[in-house]
């Protein structure tokens, strides 16, 4: 597996697997494709599971390992964000990757840049009403990464649905060939969902955090016993969130940022959990902050 560090060795590498793909002969079962993966890193179970649905859709796998510094508000995790490169090199040669791309941050973002994408309104909900700038910081080098790769297609968790949805507005919007492929949140036997933030959370925050994969089972278990009130659902979450809270004595601090049943295409809230409705959670458990969501069937 070679590694990559600029974006004119990755679009060669493309083109070079694509012309070598065409001799192949026309085929219809993906091998003549090209997937990207997009990841800062600190790759765990989640983003193994994204590298092996694209060795299973495509002909030849790029994961990009970047911690993208236009994502991070001035106050948040950028230097202290979990970094192993070696370590993931190693989890995406074994899941099959065949390039891993890692460029420096002058790479992407060239002395003077000032382009940046952004997704009006959708930027602007969910965890980018909380993070302001993050979704434009996230479309940003998306963006760089599917036009360098020219991929067909890009594979993301469920995990981060909300980003899903700005991504999917912005191909649309740029009419960018890529296809994005999303794929189911991977969680810990207790239910956690796998985050490299997880990292951070001492052995009785990862207890506190529990919170949210609880709500997340509770709104399914509610929806499938018949509820479908936006209203009913959120409050159920914020009744667990305050048991939880209380069956604590004191620290670690567990607080809600939202909880919101909305259109997983528009972010916009809905009142009535329609099938296909993403309810998702975000809360603090001390200082880190933690997502989950469910697509409600
Ligand atoms: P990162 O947090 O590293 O996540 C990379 C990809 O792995 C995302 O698509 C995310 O949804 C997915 N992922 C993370 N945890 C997962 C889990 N438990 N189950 C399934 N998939 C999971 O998301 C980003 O990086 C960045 O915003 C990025 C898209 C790379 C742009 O910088």
């Amino acid at each position: 597996m070679e590694i990559l560090r600029t974006v004119a060795e990755l679009r060669h590498w493309s083109r070079e697997s694509r012309s070598r793909a065409i001799g192949i002969e026309a085929r219809n079962d993906g091998g003549n494709l090209i997937g990207i993966v997009p990841t800062m890193g600190a790759l765990h179970a989640g983003h193994a599971s994204l590298i092996r649905a694209a060795r299973a859709s495509v002909g030849y796998v790029a994961v990009s390992i970047f911690v993208n510094p236009t994502q991070f508000g001035p106050h948040e995790d950028y230097a202290r964000y979990p970094r192993s490169f070696e370590a993931d090199c190693a989890l995406a040669e074994s899941e099959g990757a065949d390039v891993v791309f890692a460029p420096s941050v002058e790479e992407l973002y060239p002395p003077g840049a000032a382009t940046f994408v952004e997704v009006a309104g959708l930027s602007h909900r969910l965890d980018g009403q909380s993070r302001p700038g993050h979704f434009r910081g996230v479309a940003t080098v998306v963006a760089k990464l599917l036009i360098a790769t020219e991929a067909d297609r890009a594979f993301f968790g469920q995990k981060d649905a909300a980003q899903v949805a700005v991504l999917r507005r912005m191909v649309a919007d740029l009419r960018l060939p890529a296809e994005i492929v999303v794929c189911p949140i991977v969680r810990d036997p207790d239910g956690l969902a796998l985050s490299s933030r997880n990292l951070y959370l001492s052995p009785a925050e990862r207890i506190q955090a529990l919170a949210l994969s609880r709500a997340i089972r509770q709104a399914e278990a509610s929806v499938a016993a018949g509820e479908r009130r936006a209203s009913a659902l959120i409050e159920a979450a914020r009744r667990l969130f305050d048991a939880e809270r209380s069956s604590v004595a004191a620290e670690p601090e567990l607080r809600i940022d939202y909880i919101a049943l909305v259109d997983w295409a528009t972010l916009e809230p809905v009142e009535i959990a329609a099938p296909g409705a993403l309810f998702a959670v975000a809360a603090w458990v001390g200082q880190t902050r933690l997502i989950d969501n469910t697509i409600l069937g």
